[in-house]
């Protein structure tokens, strides 16, 4: 099918489908009917950062087999990054794409046109740097389609109420939207929550995550060169940047925070925090090198969470929780890897185990099989108001050791610094929301100097 078909199939699709809202509408009562019928139906995907994970989520996305689906249009800010993305998708799952030249939209204004492809109830993968999440996702509700977007979903105050405020609206109107916590659709996980909540570990103690390790993505950031503009730069190279990711904290920390918050059935109350700059030599990025932070849940109990990004110190990429019963590994390795396991007394030791899970299935696919199931089923599926607080409680975290003050999770959700406003206005002479210093630098944390906001 050729990309002008494709865009009178889509509009004499969505007369039948608008058609369908009113004709069901009426007989049901309902506010909203299913726009896909089980299994049945084409699922049109368009992919909205066409990055590393983005073309990841579009593999999950065509790999789930409930009903035909396919990737249709594509956006990016850069052609590099979409040609290379393209060309990596169209090796590994050719067969389900149909996205032209004419399909394929580069630019601060790429995500609409990319989203002006679809029919209400297809889905857009928002897979950019989580500044924009807020931007994509409001022309998203517009356009009244499904969303799978990755986490953290926000990385400050203003924009984590915008969020909520969002994610009602998708419920509104009967939006299926996956956040990419994949921890949440990792069996091993999945089987020790529900061990936890049926007593096997006793009452939780103390709960311990790490995720230490050398120097990774855009930790670091060389001068700018003069051939590129701050704004591009710093998207470019997102991880160096706390308006644009939240810094490494936000973006490498959250899966390890959200699990052993879920674990403990509940959102930490507050943080304090340490970090440290050390070894930064020329690199103008904005973040520490080492961050321990305590945090307290509501009825006392505390999770510590310890994250480095150094080269020759020791490496630790997993998390824990102690029990008055025993002792579990919630991720044995990286973000959620298994085998999870439950162990009497308070260490690893083999001799000991009582339990340990067995299945190794990929979270990632299991995350869009749910949602395309959900879809499919027209079952209620909206996870953006759980990765708002996953987001805020790592933000909250992020802001106690940037500011070396305590930071409850009503101070962090409430707070007003909002790092980047107007990014829903952006064009390529937008000045960039952060601005170097004569020296090319750019501002970083300082504990105990500046306590309000985070630079
Ligand atoms: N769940 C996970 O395990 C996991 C793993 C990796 C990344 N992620 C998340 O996925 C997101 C992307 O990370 P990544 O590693 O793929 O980064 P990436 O740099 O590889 O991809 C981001 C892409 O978005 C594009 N982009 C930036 N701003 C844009 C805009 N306004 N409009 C259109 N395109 C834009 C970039 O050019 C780039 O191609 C981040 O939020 C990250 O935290 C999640």
């Amino acid at each position: 099918m050729n990309s002008k078909d494709n865009t009178l199939a889509s509009r004499r699709e969505f007369m039948k489908v608008a058609g369908g809202v009113a004709a069901a509408s009426t007989l049901t009562g309902l506010s909203m009917p299913a726009v896909h019928a089980a299994g049945s139906d084409l699922i049109q995907v368009a992919l909205v950062g066409c990055g590393g994970r983005g073309s990841g989520a579009a593999v999950n996305a065509l790999s789930t087999t409930s009903g035909p689906i396919k990737l249709v249009a594509m956006a990016d800010a850069f052609p590099d990054r979409l040609d290379s993305s393209f060309k990596g998708l169209s090796g590994a799952v050719g067969a389900k794409m149909d996205v032209p030249e004419d399909r394929r939209f580069i630019g601060w204004d790429a995500y609409k046109k990319a989203m002006d492809c679809l029919k209400p109830g297809d889905v857009v993968i928002l897979t950019t740097p989580p500044a924009f999440r807020w931007v994509h996702f409001t022309y998203a509700i517009e356009k009244r389609l499904n969303v799978f977007m990755e986490k953290p979903v926000t990385v400050d105050g203003p924009t984590s109420k915008r969020m909520l405020g969002l994610a009602e609206q998708a419920t509104a109107k009967n939006l299926k939207v996956g956040v990419g916590l994949m921890s949440r659709h990792a069996r091993p996980l999945q089987e020790l929550h529900e061990r936890i909540q049926n007593g096997e570990l006793g009452e939780i103690i103390l709960m311990r995550g790490y995720r230490m390790h050398g120097p990774v993505g855009f930790f670091e950031s060389p001068p700018k060169p003069d051939n590129i503009s701050d704004l591009d730069y710093q998207i470019r190279r997102f991880h160096s940047f706390l308006w644009a990711s939240g810094g490494n904290y936000s973006d490498f920390y959250i899966h390890i925070i959200d699990h052993l918050s879920w674990m403990k059935n509940s959102w930490p109350v507050k943080a304090q925090a340490l970090g440290g700059r050390h070894y930064r030599g020329l690199s103008i990025d904005q973040n520490l090198d080492t961050y321990s932070v305590e945090y307290t849940f509501g009825d006392g109990t505390k999770f510590l969470f310890g994250g480095r990004c150094m080269n020759g110190a020791t490496g630790i990429y997993s998390s824990y929780i102690h029990g008055t019963k025993g002792f579990a590994v919630a991720s044995r390795a990286n973000d959620c890897g298994g085998p999870s396991a439950i162990y009497k007394g308070q260490e690893i030791n083999p001799a000991n185990v009582l339990w340990q899970s067995k299945d190794f299935s990929n979270p990632y696919q299991n995350e869009w099989d749910e949602l395309v199931q959900a879809i499919r089923d027209n079952k209620p599926y909206n996870e953006v108001k759980r990765g708002v607080e996953a987001s805020v409680v790592t933000s909250m975290g992020r802001m106690a050791a940037h500011t070396g003050v305590e930071v409850t999770f009503d101070q962090m959700l409430n707070s007003g610094h909002e790092f980047a406003p107007g990014l829903d206005k952006l064009t390529k002479d937008t000045p960039a929301p952060l601005q170097p210093n004569a020296q090319g630098r750019y501002p970083v944390p300082q504990p105990g100097i500046i306590t309000n906001r985070e630079y």
